[in-house]
């Protein structure tokens, strides 16, 4: 008499949970891809014209800053602090006068980013929110209706 074997589906594999914005964007390869498409964008979009002419003609080094800093920033290894101390992001903005023209124009471009690059919907529209707060606290020029903390004269 042969005897029947019961054979029990397997039990599906326990998938990890992605929970940090850094590996539902995809890791390192995406925070890459995030920051090449942004910096693109401000090279090719006249309407970022102004945006791009505050920064360093040669955008490579700020690439690389903006990705080992985001790498941190959303959840991943702390890339920058080793390199470049803690970030001081207000502090190390104070040399450019922002206002609400740049700020408005820096999240633009970084809207336009979010939209085109792959992502889920619930983490596009949460890297809008943070970036947005982000950008807005950066601001550090007197204007009307903002006077932003810090002792900051732009001429
Ligand atoms: C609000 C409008 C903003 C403007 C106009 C602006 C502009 C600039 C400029 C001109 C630089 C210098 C580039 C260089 O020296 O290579 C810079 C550096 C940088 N920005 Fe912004 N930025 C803005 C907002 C932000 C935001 C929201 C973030 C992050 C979420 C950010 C992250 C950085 C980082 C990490 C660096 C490199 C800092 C360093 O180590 O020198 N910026 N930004």
């Amino acid at each position: 008499m042969s005897e029947t074997i019961a054979i029990t589906p397997a039990a599906p594999v326990p998938q990890p949970v992605s929970s940090t914005p850094y590996q539902r964007l995809g890791g390192a390869e995406g925070v890459r891809r995030l920051v090449d498409h942004f910096y693109d964008l401000m090279d090719l979009e006249p309407q970022y014209a102004d945006l791009r002419a505050m920064h360093p003609t040669n955008s490579e080094e700020t690439r690389e800053k903006l990705y080992l800093f985001l790498s941190g920033w959303l959840g991943g290894p702390d890339l920058y602090s080793p390199q470049y101390g803690h970030p001081r992001l207000r502090m190390r903005h104070f040399p450019y006068a922002i206002g609400t023209k740049e700020r408005d124009e820096w999240m633009a471009c970084m809207v336009q980013t979010l939209n085109e690059v792959e992502m889920d919907d619930t983490l596009r529209r949460q890297l809008h929110e943070a970036f947005a707060g982000t950008a807005d606290w950066m601001r550090n020029k007197a204007e009307p209706g903002n006077m932003p903390a810090g002792n900051v004269v732009h001429g």
